[in-house]
């Protein structure tokens, strides 16, 4: 089934951007975690939509209702089911859309797929709005592995083409964390989020819209944790990071850089720190033969440019079977970046978390 991801939990994910609401249900946590909701909500706001000129102007409170699975704020081992209500609609402005599909987005292949009968407003279930429970899901398992001392944050490390400082592989600077996830727009260098912030306005004047690239890091994670072939821990988080609307790419360590370098600048040579095995470099990105080696576990997922955009585009009369130019109105992000950041933070959490809970010894299946 699309909509459920887990092994050892799992995730089920409903609703449709202009359904009545939209939410999750998580199957398996543990009994007896009990969640920060205040943090939880700290963690939603990164994702609101509403927020500032470089974000779409729906204006959503994602507040989280908790149906099941809680008692007194505490997981009681029971499925844990949350609804979040959708109530800035305008449903008006997709009516031309139900014939003309946007290029890039996934109007022209739901059609294709479910006839007349897919929910367009909004663009149904492949909404962006849809990482909001994923993301209630992602912030409780980031609780999680906080307490067994696993981090996990994430920053904007490109808008177009203008670059933020990278984390370093090597020693990720955990003091950073904390920054990054109080942050509105959340960089390392302030001047390249300046800067990227400019291009942002710049380009939603325009009525255009620009892609970027978000780097997610893991620290924490003992060496040993994953699997070999289909079920390694890059192949867990590749399916769940792709499961974000407008998600191009995902590389992991130096990724496609490798492929240009020779074998003895790419391997990271062991060396002991205490008793401790490290590597001295980081080109891996923490995971070797789908295993976890120890190290920070790095990656980077390529977003593309909002489809929405408000300049006149061709497209075609599903109905008339002509082309026909398409100018799209409605509330859309002129840049996905920005709020893609902790969606990222969330699915590397319930991967990672899944991932943690194999059985000691498991292969695959
Ligand atoms: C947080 C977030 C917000 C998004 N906002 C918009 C938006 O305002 N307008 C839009 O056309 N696409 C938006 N998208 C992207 C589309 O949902 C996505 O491109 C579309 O469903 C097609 O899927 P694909 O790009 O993965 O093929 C958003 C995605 C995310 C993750």
């Amino acid at each position: 089934m699309s909509n459920i991801y887990g092994k050892n939990i799992q995730i089920s994910i409903f609703g449709q951007s202009h359904s009545p609401a939209i939410g999750l249900t998580l199957d398996g946590l543990p009994a007896g975690f009990a969640v920060d909701f205040d943090e939880l909500k700290t963690f939603m706001r990164r994702r609101k939509p509403g927020q500032g000129e470089h974000t779409t102007t729906r204006n959503e409170q994602d507040e989280p209702e908790f149906i099941s699975g809680l008692v007194n704020g505490v997981t009681c081992g029971a499925p844990l089911t949350v609804v979040i209500d959708n109530t800035d609609t305008r449903p008006a402005d997709y009516e031309k859309l139900s014939d003309i599909p946007r290029p890039s987005h996934a109007d022209y292949t739901a059609f294709m797929k479910y006839g007349g009968n897919w929910d367009r407003r909004g663009g149904g279930q492949f909404s962006g709005r849809l990482t909001a429970p994923l993301c209630v899901a992602g912030g409780i398992c980031m609780q999680i592995l906080k307490s067994e001392g696993i981090y996990i944050a994430a920053h904007i490390s490109r808008i177009a083409n203008i670059y933020d400082r990278p984390f370093d592989p090597v020693d990720v600077g955990q003091k950073e964390f904390e920054t990054l996830k109080t942050a509105d727009f959340p960089v390392l260098d302030k001047d390249a989020g300046a800067r990227m912030l400019s291009a942002v306005s710049e380009v939603r004047l325009a009525g255009d819209s620009l892609g970027g690239v978000v780097e997610c890091v893991a620290v924490g994670l003992a060496a040993g944790i994953g699997a070999p072939m289909f079920d390694g821990m890059e192949n867990r988080l590749a399916s769940i990071l792709f499961g974000i609307p407008a998600v191009r790419g995902v590389e992991f360590g130096n990724g496609f850089e490798a492929a240009r370098l020779r074998g003895s600048d790419n391997n990271d040579a062991f060396i002991m720190d205490g008793d401790v095995v490290r590597t001295r470099t980081n080109n891996h990105g923490g995971i070797l033969g789908g295993i976890t080696s120890g190290m920070p576990l790095i990656f980077r997922v390529a977003f593309k440019p909002t489809p929405s955009i408000s300049i006149e585009q061709d497209s075609v009369s599903l109905s008339r079977r002509e082309e026909t130019p398409l100018v799209i109105s409605g509330r859309h992000d002129p840049c996905i970046v920005p709020r893609a950041v902790p969606c990222v933070e969330a699915a590397a959490a319930i991967a990672i978390y899944d991932t943690l809970l194999d059985p000691p010894g498991y292969i695959s299946g």
